[in-house]
């Protein structure tokens, strides 16, 4: 197949090139750049050892997408691109309606006009809100608490309609929980712009001395150590979950909704604990006031994906920890 990954440059995108590449498809990346590397695209090529095609493009870029796609026919689309930061989205709700939801809909247009049939979307759990109960399953209801959450709703919606008004279409909404590490290799990872806002990213700049100390978020939570709970996933095991979606989309018709989790909650407390055990290093923490809008417990029920994808996750806690501290100890400075 001929697959077109939209924001292939970024940290999930990346890894999922190279899984797909490794089995045999060709890769089209699209990304604008807001977020990523130039660099990536050799990375990714040197470890899959086949080159992807990359162009520079944004997904709002209505006449580029056209030139696009009248160029060259996809078999498939991964929709990655987009943006992701909570609190920004807060401040500046347009940049994350103009992208995330214009974006999707511009592109997901020229794909239907030029024949591509089958879609994975990456969606997230944060469209559960903060009331879900965990494992939270795929039809618990969905209440996002902030712009970019509804940017995610809405464009499950949009592809929902989609699905329903062109019965040739197939496409899965995945809900990845919390994903992190990087590839074994240490040649691709995450690389965020700035103060890292997510754990994992904070925790490895901490480890190797770009940040001072790490603040655990809240030590009152109802939880056996009081820190708050998450599903953290490898983000290898993810991107091995979007070829299982399109499997399953050679099988199926209409549109699905896919929890990606490993089905297991981790304190923040124990993922600093298996950082510093699989590592060797010591993480300089205090603790500190919870962050508005954080959830005590989320996890994922991850029976659907086993069931109809046929997929789980294969990778450890201690995996995520090594490959994480492998990526960055390599790239301290990201792909800088
Ligand atoms: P990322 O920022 O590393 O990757 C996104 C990529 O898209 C970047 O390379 C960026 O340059 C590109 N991009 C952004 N806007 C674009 C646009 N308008 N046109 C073209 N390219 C554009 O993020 P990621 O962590 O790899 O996330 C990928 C997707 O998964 C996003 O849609 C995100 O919302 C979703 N997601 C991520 C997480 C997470 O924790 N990382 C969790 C749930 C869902
Ligand atoms: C965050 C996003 C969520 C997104 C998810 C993707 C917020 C409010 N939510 O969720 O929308 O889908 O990332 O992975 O930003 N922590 C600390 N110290 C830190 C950083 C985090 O203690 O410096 C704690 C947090 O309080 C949380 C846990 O670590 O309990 C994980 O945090 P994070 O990696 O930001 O993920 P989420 O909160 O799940």
């Amino acid at each position: 197949m001929r697959v077109l990954i939209t924001g292939g440059n970024g940290y999930i995108g990346s890894h999922t090139c190279i899984e797909l590449l490794a089995a045999g498809h060709a890769v089209t990346i699209v990304d604008n750049l807001s977020n990523s590397s130039p660099a990536v695209v050799e990375r990714i090529a040197r470890i899959a050892g086949r080159q992807p095609e990359f162009h520079q493009l944004d997904v709002r870029d209505a006449a580029g997408l056209e030139r696009l796609f009248a160029r060259q026919a996809f078999d498939a689309l991964i929709h990655f691109a987009g943006v992701k930061a909570v609190a920004e989205s807060v401040a500046d709700p347009l940049k994350y309606y103009s992208n995330n939801v214009c974006g999707s809909a511009l592109l997901f247009d020229a794909a239907l006009r030029h024949g591509v049939t089958r879609l994975v979307f990456s969606s997230s759990a944060t469209v559960y809100g903060e009331a879900a109960r965990s494992p939270i399953g795929e039809d618990a209801p969905l209440a996002p608490a902030n712009p970019y959450g509804r940017s995610k709703r809405m464009v499950e919606e949009l592809l929902a309609d989609l699905c329903r008004a062109n019965p040739g279409l197939r496409a899965v909404a995945l809900r990845y929980f919390n994903p992190v590490g990087a590839h074994p290799s240490g040649r691709v990872g995450e690389a965020p712009g700035g103060i890292p806002d997510n754990l994992m990213p904070y925790l490895c700049q901490v480890a190797v001395g770009r940040l001072p100390e790490l603040t655990v978020f809240g030590n009152d939570y109802p939880t056996p150590d009081g820190t708050a709970i998450r599903d953290y996933i490898h983000v290898v095991d993810l991107a091995q979950g979007h070829l299982k979606a399109f499997d399953y989309l050679e099988r199926e018709g209409g549109m699905h909704f896919i929890n990606l989790g490993t089905g297991r909650g981790t304190s923040v407390l124990e993922l600093l604990a298996a950082f510093e055990r699989v590592n060797g290093v010591r993480i300089p923490h205090r603790m500190g006031a919870r962050r508005p809008g954080d959830t005590t417990e989320t996890y994922a029920d991850a029976a659907r994906a086993a069931q109809q994808l046929g997929w789980s996750t294969r990778l450890s806690l201690e995996d995520m920890c090594r490959d994480a501290w492998c990526w960055q100890k390599l790239n301290p400075a990201g792909y800088a």
